[in-house]
């Protein structure tokens, strides 16, 4: 196998580069405004602590045991064509692999505001740009329902939470911003190619808030992409944000008065960016489809979404909820197999085909390892960024357009990445997760010229512990992408791969 060197060794996969080695690429270091940027300093604290915060929680999980290879066949040949194969996906952008940050936590993640910006933020973000040409972030979650646009805050902060009025399960705050927040956006949008998705908050309909719908796109103009209508509608009545017969033929009846409302509204010039339905597990995306979603609400849609975590750590999360706690040494095998991304994705390839039939791009707008803050030492753990890997090269196969991957605040266990906690912000550095580096290997392996089109090639006979997945870009195959899911530091379980093309051509070099 061939590691570019941008991707370090470590990998167990690798990605090779038929045509050409990608040279490493330059990453600018960004100083905004001439200031010491947040986080340049280059002294260590002599032993910062561990916290109890679970962004930075030391636990460690046992690998599973090598399979051994009676199971893994360690060296198997994979027949490729340089011409895209039927059974390849649609075409996907270099900016398939996208963030969805949690609102609340934009102040921490991104920056204090517009003119002191959160520079280890900018150069993550710059080293996806250099490979994937752009970047699509939403900013939102449980925290854009009962988000209020104010004019300014009280001590001129950019947003502030309520803590005496947390309603949900998750123990979401309602927040208090300012237009502030949506010129940070903006001014980072000035350094590096991010393109954004907000929320518009759906709990109180009567009538709709549309205020970050009408900031938003005066302040970012075309680097807002798309207005979510409702998170997770399909929780609203578990968690009594509606009564408890709320259900599809509702949401599409409140959808009908957004439109209404957003169409009457001439501070809203751009009408067609709404994002829906976005739904959890509770309904199925077909329910919402067969109340005639799509078609009734083509013209203001700009895509449609669904939300997902395959498993949750409530329980622990919330030990007085009565939710049944997840032991995470038992579940983690689970997520080291390719068996885990084709379980995520089959609830929704007919949604990816209704889709298609209807030219709607279907995005997984909400996701990561589990829901209520993850795992620590799974969500942290090496092995997921090679299950986000696989499971975000798989929704690319089947037909979804893009994925979002969830970034919480410093109380949870999965953030592609995360900002030391504010006090300790002058001698700490930020934290990169595993989701992060997930990021990094599939954008480099859509590449940035938006024409990838991606092929689960059922390697190793389909073995579950090897998935593989070829990209054709232009028509042509461009690299192919090997993961290897067995941790086995004897290297007895490390794999060789004999790469044949049957329509081959010397490259003309
Ligand atoms: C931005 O934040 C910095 C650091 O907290 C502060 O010094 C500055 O006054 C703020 N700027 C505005 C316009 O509020
Ligand atoms: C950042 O935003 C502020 C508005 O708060 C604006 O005055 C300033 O010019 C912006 N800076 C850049 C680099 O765009
Ligand atoms: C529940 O809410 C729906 C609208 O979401 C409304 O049509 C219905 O009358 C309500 N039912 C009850 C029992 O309040
Ligand atoms: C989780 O299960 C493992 C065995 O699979 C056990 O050793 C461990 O104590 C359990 N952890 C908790 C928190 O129950
Ligand atoms: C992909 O890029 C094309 C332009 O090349 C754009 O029209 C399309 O909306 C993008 N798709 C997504 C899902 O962002
Ligand atoms: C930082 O803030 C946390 C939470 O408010 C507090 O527990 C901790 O003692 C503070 N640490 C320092 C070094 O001030
Ligand atoms: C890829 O698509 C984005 C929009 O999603 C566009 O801005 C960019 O120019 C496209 N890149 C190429 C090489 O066409
Ligand atoms: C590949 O294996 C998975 C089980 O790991 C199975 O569900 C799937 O049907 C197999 N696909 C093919 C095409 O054989």
């Amino acid at each position: 196998m061939i590691f570019p060197t941008c991707l370090g060794t470590a990998l167990a996969l690798g990605i090779l580069l038929l045509s050409h080695l990608q040279p490493c690429l330059a990453v600018t270091i960004y100083y905004v405004n001439g200031q010491t940027p947040l986080n340049a300093a280059t002294t260590t604290s002599a032993g910062a602590a561990y916290t109890g915060l679970s962004a930075y929680d030391p636990t460690t999980l046992q690998a599973p045991a090598p399979p051994g290879p009676s199971v893994v066949p360690t060296s198997f040949a994979l027949q490729l064509t340089n011409a895209v194969p039927n059974g390849a996906s649609i075409t996907q952008n270099g900016s398939f692999f996208g963030f969805s940050i949690e609102m609340s936590v934009v102040n921490q993640v991104l920056g204090k505001n517009a003119s002191v910006l959160q520079v280890p933020f900018l150069n993550l973000m710059a080293n996806l740009q250099s490979r994937g040409g752009q970047v699509h972030i939403r900013v939102g979650g449980n925290t854009q329902e009962t988000a209020v646009l104010v004019p300014n805050t009280p001590d001129g902060r950019i947003l502030e939470k309520d803590y005496s009025g947390i309603t949900n399960p998750t123990q979401t705050p309602p927040l208090i911003y300012t237009p502030e927040l949506l010129y940070m956006l903006s001014n980072i949008s000035s350094l590096v190619n991010i393109k954004w998705h907000l929320g518009i908050p759906f709990f109180n309909t009567t009538p709709f808030n549309l205020a970050i719908a009408e900031q938003g796109q005066q302040i970012l103009g075309g680097k807002l992409i798309g207005l979510q209508a409702a998170n997770e509608p399909d929780l609203y009545a578990a968690h009594f944000h509606r009564n408890m017969t709320y259900g599809p033929f509702d949401y599409f009846g409140e959808f009908a008065i957004l439109i209404d409302t957003v169409n009457a509204d001439s501070d809203i010039p751009i009408k067609n960016l709404l994002i829906g339905p976005s739904v959890s597990t509770t309904w199925t995306p077909e329910e919402v489809w067969n109340t005639g979603f799509i078609d009734a609400y083509s013209a203001n849609l700009a895509f449609l979404s669904v939300e997902r975590y395959p498993t949750d750590n409530c329980g622990a999360k919330f030990p007085n909820s009565g939710i049944a706690v997840v032991n995470a040494s038992d579940v983690f095998p689970g997520f080291l197999v390719h068996d885990s991304a084709l379980n995520l994705v089959s609830s929704y390839i007919n949604s990816c085909q209704i889709a298609q039939q209807k030219g709607k791009p279907l995005l997984m707008f909400e996701t990561n390892t589990a829901s209520c803050g993850g795992f620590p030492g799974l969500s942290d753990a090496f092995g997921a960024a090679l299950w986000g890997i696989d499971y975000a090269m798989q929704m690319a196969a089947v037909g979804f357009s893009g994925a979002l991957f969830h970034v919480g605040g410093q109380s949870v266990s999965y953030n592609p990445f995360t900002p030391p906690p504010t006090n300790q912000s002058t001698y700490n550095q930020w934290t990169v997760g595993p989701i992060y580096y997930s990021a990094l290997v599939v954008t480099e392996a859509l590449g940035a010229t938006n024409t990838s089109r991606v092929m689960d090639l059922l390697a190793n006979g389909n073995n579950t512990y090897t998935p593989s997945y070829g990209i054709w870009e232009n028509g042509n195959l461009a690299r192919v992408l090997l993961i290897n899911f067995v941790s086995d530091s004897t290297g007895a379980s490390d794999i060789s791969v004999d790469l044949g093309l049957s329509d081959a051509q010397d490259p003309a070099c």
